[in-house]
């Protein structure tokens, strides 16, 4: 049966120039590297200049994506932007980056499930992009987390960082199997009884302002592993593959003790997964297109192999996508 796919044809993404150490954090905090990186596996962070708001990032992010894909800004005719830390409570950040981008007028909006946002978007995407309403969509994972942190609270503050990534998505003709390229399937959930575990304590609707991220983290990282596993299983059987056919895991990168976690819960090979909290820390929704971007540039992501990407954050949000690259 021949069906349309969203296929994954450019990836890019940017990180601010400024690079802060864990040991830039210990001059102001009460830190050390060592308990960043044995706890978290973190060992620096970008940050984005005061005059470089989150839709600069996308811009350039979205710029690399259409170059890998061979497009131009005129040919993109839907952009949604996974991002938690938007320029502004309104316009949408996808309105900004359209206008910066010169893309003509199309729909663009949105999308906030926190750090589990581009898992969403990409499912969001996918909606227009299989059912014939878009021929050459924009998905981006963008966020300036460092904006959101009290920075005399240590358990937050070390963990978080600024960046970017982005893919463009082009229908494809499959057959109906896990053989075709493009998205296989999707697991989504959320369960907005745990809010209080992971959340910002400021709003437009509440105190009138940004507010800071609160963590209960170690609560959070229980539900984690459980949450991710069961995500990428059922995951799998929405794409009709096995775990074990799974050639790239591209996790959220949160904390390298959570994605190890999942792996030996899932008997993974850890030589399949995409690591880059080392060095980027964790970026929001704009982790897994980071990560996803580092896979495909030094070459370990090739085109046929089958890519699951899978999240967890505030809400809390948590899902896992499958596709064929
Ligand atoms: N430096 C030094 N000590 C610290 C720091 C720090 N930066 N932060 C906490 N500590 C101390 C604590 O005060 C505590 O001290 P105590 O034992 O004297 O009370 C001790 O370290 C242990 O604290 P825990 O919170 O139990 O440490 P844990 O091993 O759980 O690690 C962490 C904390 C890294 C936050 C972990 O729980 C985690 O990764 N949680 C999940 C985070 C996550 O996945 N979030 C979801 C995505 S984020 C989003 O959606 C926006």
């Amino acid at each position: 049966m021949s069906v349309i796919r969203s296929a994954v044809t450019g990836v890019g993404s940017y990180l601010p120039e400024q690079i802060v150490t864990n040991a830039d954090l210990a001059e102001f905090v009460d830190t050390s590297d060592e308990w960043i990186q044995e706890r978290t596996g973190i060992k620096q962070r970008h940050r984005a200049r005061d005059d470089e708001p989150t839709s600069d990032l996308a811009v350039e992010a979205a710029r690399r994506a259409l170059a890998a894909a061979g497009k131009s800004a005129e040919d993109v005719d839907l952009i949604v932007v996974a991002t938690t830390t938007p320029d502004m409570t309104f316009p949408a950040c996808a309105s900004i980056v359209q206008r910066k981008l010169g893309v003509p007028v199309c729909p663009a909006f949105d999308v906030q499930a926190v750090c589990s946002g581009f898992v969403y978007a990409m499912s969001v995407a996918d909606g227009f992009v299989a059912r014939g309403l878009s021929k050459c969509a924009l998905v981006i994972g963008a966020e300036e987390m460092t904006r959101l942190m009290d920075w005399t609270d240590r358990t937050t503050c070390v963990l978080f960082g600024d960046g970017a990534g982005a893919v463009v998505l082009e229908p494809r003709e499959g057959q109906g199997t896990s053989a075709d390229q493009g998205l296989l399937g999707f697991t989504l959930r959320c369960d907005g009884s745990k809010t209080d575990l992971l959340y910002v304590d400021g709003g437009p609707a509440t105190t009138g302002t940004v507010g800071h991220l609160r963590m209960l983290g170690n609560q959070v990282f229980r539900h984690a592993v459980v949450n991710i596993a069961e995500a990428i299983t059922s995951c799998c059987d929405a794409a009709g593959v096995e775990v074990s056919d799974i050639d790239w895991f591209v996790p959220h990168q949160a904390n390298q003790r959570i994605i190890k976690g999942v792996g030996e819960r899932l008997g993974l090979d850890e030589n399949k997964i995409i690591l880059t909290v080392e060095t980027h820390a964790n970026t929001s929704a704009a982790s897994i297109p980071l990560a996803l971007d580092v896979g495909v540039k030094d070459g370990r992501i090739k085109k046929g192999d089958l890519v699951l990407l899978e999240a967890m954050g505030g809400g809390l949000t948590w899902g896992a996508c499958a596709f064929r690259f």
